[in-house]
């Protein structure tokens, strides 16, 4: 049995923190798309700690973690990752284990992704440049080396010959830096993950599965940056909603149980692309103060707005999602008034649907107004304490989307969520 936890907006929902919280009543915490761009925060013995390949089950003893085949992984800030987990005193090589199918992300993919950007200059998709989209180009184009070839006396060659393809493409793109000393970490950095447990990722999920064993798989980014379903071409490089589970963990569609969709109370994007109820005002600035709305990864501010219930309940319909969490609720605690999207109108005509395309048409958000709780949320520990007026936010938010807000999370800490 495959219970999924991903996000429902455009990245940073806080996914880790939710993950971190269910982690315990599960046997195998799973991560299944995304690499390094990835930022989860957590807060371990109240010390912050952000995870960007290592899922988040890794601080619970009993858990074991894997890192599956729909993931593109960075051995470089793996290694990283591993040396700051290690300082919590967890023994990482004993609960972590790594598909063989997972595809590496080599320096010149990074150097690949910056050469892009760089070249897309006003258009660019403000990418973490963490070699993402270049690395599942050579998934999907068949040149990767993968994690099950570190094992193979093939592996030089085979990491030669993707990087002369990839000179020939920098070399067209007038890139000159030296990534030499890329290079150097980057081996060093294979040896080290020669060092763990790399599996037949499908065969070990589904012998746990067929044991009785429960996985989480949890996701990266969000819905709404997927490269199908998300606002193209300002998206990642993977499937981030619920069928990249199947594919990118190996489970089949019947294992899959409950769908967890992680939505902030309001809405936030880093990078560039539509955001069509973005703030660019006041009050946007205060939801970024109030929120810290700066990016895990690369520090990079948020851009913040209101709800979106059209984009919400579009995520809700493609991930077929049970529950929904509702994160930051407390963000909003000194918020006179708060708007809620409920749709968009397009070129001049109403709408309740995700368009194709949000960059080629004159998009305005039709919003509903409530009247904000003025509490302080963050210190609540059951329902019964929640004040009436976040209710009636949230009894509208589930009658939108048709799908319940199960847990309000109301501050970073592990212990402050709220079931309903
Ligand atoms: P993820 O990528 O979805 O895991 O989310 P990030 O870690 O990138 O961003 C979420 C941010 O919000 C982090 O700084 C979390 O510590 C913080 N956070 C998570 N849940 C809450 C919450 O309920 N309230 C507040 N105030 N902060 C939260
Ligand atoms: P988590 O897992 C928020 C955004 C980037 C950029 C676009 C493409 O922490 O929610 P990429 O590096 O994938 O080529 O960037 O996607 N992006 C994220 N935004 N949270 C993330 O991950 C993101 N991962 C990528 O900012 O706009
Ligand atoms: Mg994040």
């Amino acid at each position: 049995m495959v219970d999924v936890i991903l996000g429902l907006q455009w990245g940073d929902e806080g996914k880790g923190k939710i993950v971190d919280y269910f982690a315990p009543k599960y046997d195998i915490v799973a991560r299944f798309q995304g690499g390094p761009n990835a930022g989860h925060t957590l807060y371990v013995d109240g010390k912050k700690t952000v995870l960007h390949q290592i899922p988040s089950g890794i601080f619970h003893q009993h858990t074991i973690n894997i890192i599956g085949n729909g993931v593109v992984l960075d051995p470089v800030t793996f290694k990283r990752e591993c040396d700051i987990v290690s300082s919590f005193g967890i023994d990482v090589r004993k609960n972590l284990y790594i598909s063989e199918r997972t595809n590496i992300i080599v320096p010149t993919h990074r150097a690949l992704d910056k050469a892009s950007e760089m070249q897309k200059g006003e258009s660019k998709i403000g990418s973490t440049l963490k070699g993402i989209g270049p690395a599942y180009m050579d998934k999907t184009g068949r040149n990767a080396v993968r994690a099950g070839d570190l094992l193979d006396k093939s592996f030089t060659t085979q990491y030669i010959k993707l990087r002369l393809k990839h000179q020939k493409l920098l070399d067209n793109f007038h890139f000159i830096e030296d990534i030499s000393a890329w290079e150097e970490e980057f081996f060093e950095a294979i040896d080290f993950l020669r060092s763990f447990n790399i599996v037949n990722g499908e065969y070990f999920i589904n012998n746990k599965i067929s044991e009785g064993k429960k996985v989480l798989a949890e996701g990266a980014q969000g819905s709404m940056l997927d490269i199908d379903f998300g606002t193209f071409p300002f998206v990642t490089s993977s499937n981030t909603i619920s069928a990249g589970v199947c594919t990118g963990l190996g489970v089949s569609p019947k294992q899959i149980n409950e769908v967890l969709g992680v939505t902030k109370a309001y809405c936030t994007r880093v990078g560039g692309g539509p955001f069509p109820t973005e703030l660019e005002n006041e009050t946007g600035e205060e939801l970024r103060k109030t929120g810290n709305e700066f990016g895990a990864t690369t520090g990079r501010p948020r851009r913040c707005g209101w709800i979106d219930l059209v984009a919400l309940k579009y995520a809700c319909m493609i991930n077929g999602v049970t529950q929904v969490v509702m994160t930051k609720a407390d963000v909003l605690d000194k918020f006179e008034n708060l708007d809620v999207c409920t749709a968009y109108i397009i070129n001049g005509k109403e709408t309740d649907q995700v368009p194709f395309q949000m960059t080629r048409v004159q998009l305005n958000p039709v919003y509903k107004s409530f009247k904000g709780w003025n509490t302080d949320t963050s210190i609540v520990k059951e329902a019964a304490s929640l004040p009436k007026d976040m209710s009636v936010y949230i009894d509208f938010i589930n009658k939108y989307i048709g799908a319940p807000v199960k847990y309000v999370s109301n501050g970073p800490g592990r212990e402050q969520i709220v079931a309903l």
